[in-house]
């Protein structure tokens, strides 16, 4: 490297402009209430706020702003009966920022603006941002549960549930919210039309201790005279088939809606209209819908119920009245993320397999499912079948997906063009096979429909590397396919369950892609209710396999990693807070699993996870002893706990923890450490992990490293890493100047390795290094996913080391950036970006003809190094 070209850039959206001659214009934008924009339905009594500064100047701070919030637009503008002034605070914080006004009551409407002052001038008040309480307290429900009256057999999918009621408005409506939950998903309708773009509501939690509800603003579907609520409630987490096992009902054997819809009037005069005495339930064209099965849709049956959302629906027959239902209400939880529709794909082709087969394909593994577009005779079925591969022979292949039918069957309604799409299912898939389509299907009459949790794009990343970008694109998409309201394991089989383990190793290139505060803050209360009373924490949260799965390593870990990384990368210390008990009640279990030894040596755990080369450990295994792994994890949790408790101000915990992580430490050091600085075991994983976690004396770190870098070299440039290696292998070997070594690996296409995957053609990450085997067979049935995220946890380093945009710990939340690229002659250039609670942070670098030029793009009131 000859020359450096350095430019740093302050100044967003206007290039190289430089900054100290331009008019210094400050602004305030963004305005974030918890993470959203203007959110309706919110249960924090103190919500926080955040804004974004926008200025033309460098090195730009906010030294000071004022709040104010106030009931409604008119009074905020006037800036009287406010709820909240905060007058001038001095202050450079402009996130998460505590509202601390009058207590807000359920439902209060809150309009709010700021204004800041900075290094580079004062900004006038933002554009009005606004939030809305939900349902605060159970009191607040007056609606009553209802369910259906008739017999289920509860060992067998059942019919989709309908739920009907008329009601009248009588005068103009100034304002209309329906609040909604259920036992089952639910999708509501108000006089015919859709209400919300939200799917799989209620979403996924611990359903016995909390259960969301969602809030709509429905005031555009109401209209004066009679109206109609209708409500489809079916089977889906709540007690459709779940796990492996063929488990049903696992949270109840009945579905149960519970909805209230609440009118304000110019009058001023209110009115409820609630689920209780007075609805109707009957059945209709969803004969059943599935997570796992997909759906049996009879569009015949559609005409005894055309319009049955609608108030001129008069049919009688097949309905009868609802049963209320005594169900508890004292565990409703607002929503601080759902799921919708996020993308549509178009074929890449259609085409018939060797075996006859009608497929189309998609070009990308996907969760979500189609949208079918058909003409035909009353009568005629279309079969749709959800493959996420081919086999060596080119045949549409579905071994993987084990118990899972993902089928869906659209049985026509005749008379005209028809389109459907499923309600209560979702496939992972690229290639969908198609029988008993009348006529030929053309491409445009299918399309795929991407579904996960509406979290917004963070990060972007692209080197000069095509593999990498693609590998990139395969994390991306792994987290897209696995983030549908709880993270899963995987999208496609009988499985799709929240195991703790895959959650925390990818939780850091996570946060990196996507703004996942919302999605893990719902998730980590979900750990935290299900963690069992002896501390343990479930194999997977929801916990659906029961109390004796929990305790794993590496798994139950999530209690102290995910908290303690949302912490580094959101600078969240009230959810830190929250979850500081389950952390301490974690680290205190297996304290007394571990006794006076320190080291933990009994219970089960899963282990690396799929190291290499588990089926055959004759070849140079990278097996690491169990035991080994489960000390390190508790030293790791300890030191995180530790952590944990400085920052939220405890300081005599803080040693504690300390003092336990040090002792730990020690026991590691004599049971696994020979005097000469090896470790036993020897493996790959054995390095890693005592690297990562600073388990290793300082003089013997280099030299640690330097091992396990040879172990890569004998190897042939291989890793041998599972699950719990992988994340940290680039890391330790960067941190400790074997930073070619983590290129050898990175740049690696034959198996096992990153790139393999990616050279087969995939566009998901796999579950196994070798899910397809160079000669196209694939890996055992029993557990071959195309999409599972555990191992894209290299993204984080693609981010931090090879692009070189890395958060600071003693700075969190992007309050202040490390760029250092780690440059290697293979990959000569880079770039990254990372959409911050400040604003956008931006590295691009290049290497070329012996000048190495980086340009970097820091946002107003954040700094970086
Ligand atoms: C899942 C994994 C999980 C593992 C635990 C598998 O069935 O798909 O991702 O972590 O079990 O052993």
């Amino acid at each position: 490297m000859k020359n450096y070209l350095l430019c740093f850039v302050c100044l967003l959206g206007f290039g190289l402009a430089p900054g100290g001659l331009l008019a210094q214009k400050v602004g305030v934008q963004a305005l974030r209430c918890e993470y959203r924009e203007n959110p309706l339905g919110l249960d924090q009594a103190r919500p926080r706020l955040g804004w974004q500064i926008t200025s033309v100047g460098r090195g730009v701070r906010q030294t000071a702003y004022q709040v104010r919030a106030a009931r409604s637009l008119a009074d905020l503008k006037a800036g009287r009966n406010l709820l909240w002034e905060t007058g001038r605070v001095v202050s450079d914080r402009s996130v998460l920022v505590e509202y601390a006004g009058a207590p807000l009551a359920a439902r209060q409407q809150v309009y709010w603006q700021v204004r800041v002052w900075t290094t580079a001038g004062n900004s006038a008040w933002s554009q009005p941002a606004r939030w809305e309480m939900g349902l605060t307290a159970p009191t607040d429900w007056t609606a009553q549960w209802v369910r259906v009256p008739w017999p289920e057999d509860p060992k067998l999918p059942q019919p989709a549930q309908y739920f009907r009621h008329n009601f009248s408005v009588a005068e103009p409506v100034k304002a209309a919210r329906l609040y909604i939950t259920s036992h089952g998903l639910y999708e509501a309708f108000l006089n015919g039309r859709r209400v919300g773009d939200d799917y799989f509501t209620p979403g996924w939690t611990s359903y016995q201790k909390r259960l969301q509800y969602q809030v709509y603003d429905v005031t555009a579907l109401l209209k004066t005279g009679t109206n109609a609520l209708g409500v489809t409630l079916a089977e889906g987490w709540f007690r459709g088939e779940l796990g492996w096992q063929n488990n049903r009902n696992v949270y109840g054997p009945q579905l149960a809606l519970l909805g209230q819809l609440e009118i304000e009037y110019a009058s001023g005069r209110k009115q409820t209209v609630g689920t209780g005495d007075g609805w109707q339930c009957g059945q209709g064209p969803i004969r059943r819908s599935e997570i796992y099965d997909g759906e049996v849709y009879d569009a015949r049956q559609e005409a005894r119920l055309d319009g049955w959302a609608t108030a001129a629906y008069a049919t009688t027959e097949g309905w009868q009245p609802a049963q209320t239902a005594d169900l508890p209400k004292n565990h409703l939880v607002a929503t601080p993320l759902t799921v919708r529709k996020m993308l549509t794909l178009k074929p890449k082709q259609i085409f018939t397999t060797p075996q006859g087969d009608l497929v189309v394909d998609f070009g990308q593994n996907l969760t979500g499912w189609v949208r079918l577009q058909v003409q035909g005779p009353a009568g005629q079925a279309v079969r749709l079948r959800h493959a996420e591969v081919l086999d060596k022979q080119g045949n549409f292949y579905t071994a993987n997906l084990r118990g899972a039918k993902a089928e869906l069957q659209y049985t026509l309604r005749g008379g005209g063009p028809e389109t459907y799409e499923p309600h209560f299912t979702f496939m992972g898939f690229r290639y969908v096979a198609v029988s008993g389509y009348p006529g030929p299907l053309t491409p445009d009459r299918i399309e795929a429909v991407v579904l996960h949790s509406d979290m917004e794009q963070t990060g972007e990343f692209t080197c000069a590397h095509p593999l990498l970008n693609q590998l990139q694109h395969n994390i991306e998409w792994g987290q897209r396919g696995n983030f549908l309201d709880v993270p899963t394991d995987c999208p496609q089989r009988d499985e799709r369950l929240g195991w703790t383990g895959d959650a925390q190793a990818f939780f850091p290139t996570a946060a990196f892609n996507f703004n996942v505060a919302p999605f893990f803050t719902k998730w980590l209360a979900d750990v935290a209710a299900d963690q069992l009373p002896s501390g343990s924490v479930p194999f997977v949260v929801p916990n659906v396999l029961g109390p004796n799965s929990a305790g794993s390593s590496g798994w139950a870990d999530v209690a102290t990693i995910v908290p303690w990384e949302f912490y580094l990368a959101y600078d969240d210390l009230r959810l830190l807070a929250a979850q500081y008990p389950s952390m301490q009640k974690w680290v205190g279990y297996v304290r007394q699993q571990a006794g006076a030894s320190y080291l933990w040596r009994s219970g089960f755990h899963f282990g690396d996870w799929l190291y290499y080369n588990e089926a055959n450990p004759s070849a140079e295994p990278g097996y690491t002893d169990r035991e080994f792994i489960a000390t390190a994890f508790f030293a790791h949790s300890a030191r995180l706990t530790a952590r944990a408790a400085r920052a939220l101000g405890k300081a005599d915990e803080a040693a504690e923890y300390e003092t336990l992580y040090q002792n730990i430490r020690a026991a590691f050091q004599k049971e696994y450490l020979t005097g000469a600085g090896r470790l036993s075991p020897h493996s790959q994983t054995a390095y890693v992990l005592a690297l990562a976690f600073g388990l290793l004396p300082q003089e013997q770190q280099a030299q640690a490293a330097a091992r396990l870098a040879a172990d890569v070299k004998k190897r042939g440039n291989h890793l041998s890493t599972g699950f719990l290696g992988t994340p940290y292998l680039a890391q330790v070997l960067s941190d400790h100047g074997q930073l070619t070594t983590a290129y050898d690996l990175l740049l690696q296409t034959t198996y096992p390795s990153w790139l393999y995957p990616v050279k087969m053609g995939a566009t998901t990450i796999w579950e196994r290094w070798d899910g397809q085997k160079t000669d196209s067979t694939f890996q055992d049935v029993g557990m071959n996913s195309f999409n599972h995220y555990a191992y894209g946890a290299i993204g984080h380093w693609m981010y931090t080391n090879l692009a070189g945009l890395a958060l600071d710990p003693e700075q969190p939340g992007y309050r202040h950036v490390r760029v250092a690229p780690r440059p290697d002659a293979r990959v000569p250039g880079a770039r990254a970006s990372y959409q911050s609670a400040y604003g956008r942070f931006e590295v691009d670098w290049a290497w070329a003809n012996g000048t190495f030029s980086l340009k970097v793009t820091v946002p107003p009131n954040a700094t970086a190094t």
